[in-house]
């Protein structure tokens, strides 16, 4: 049997004590064993998105990084976006004005996502937008009101 190990993560602002083996993904940790199924699971291959968390800021596929990596660091996941109060985050409200989802699924990916490129300042313009989130995939084509969207996200944190 693989061996396990005790991390601790710092998630949404909780410590979370966990035995996990070496091999396990953030993903497949934050999905499994912490509840924590607002980060999707699409491709699990790097390639869609879906599984976009931030880690010390910055935009992270769970998918690609082991749990073990994300020892210690400050790792925000969808659940931790919105307000003590619930009140939704700029992005989450964004999303919502302008129906910038279908089916939903690549949403919290394409939100995690948005945060980061207006936090980057990548949001000068719609083509800016379109490359900084490039690595997004959305399956039902809500692309111009994504788009929209974090513009009206942007423009709201400015
Ligand atoms: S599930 Fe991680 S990039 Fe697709
Ligand atoms: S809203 Fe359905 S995959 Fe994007």
């Amino acid at each position: 049997m693989a061996s396990r190990r005790s991390l601790n993560l710092h998630i949404n602002g909780n410590i979370h004590t966990l035995s996990l083996e070496g091999r396990v993904t953030l993903l497949d940790t934050l999905r499994e064993h912490l509840g924590l199924t607002g980060t999707k699971k699409g491709c699990d291959q790097g390639q869609c998105g879906a599984c976009t968390v931030h880690v010390d800021g910055e935009r992270v596929l769970a998918c690609l990084m082991l749990t073990a990596q994300a020892e210690g660091r400050d790792i925000t996941t969808i659940e931790g976006l919105a307000g003590a109060d619930g009140t939704l985050h700029a992005v989450q409200q964004a999303f919502l004005e302008d129906d910038a989802f279908q089916c939903g699924y690549c949403t919290p990916g394409q939100i995690m996502s948005a945060v980061a490129c207006i936090r980057e300042g990548r949001t000068g313009s719609d083509d800016d937008i379109r490359e900084a989130m490039a690595g997004n995939l959305c399956r039902c084509g809500a692309y111009p009101n994504i788009v929209a969207a974090v513009r009206r996200a942007a423009e709201a944190l400015a």
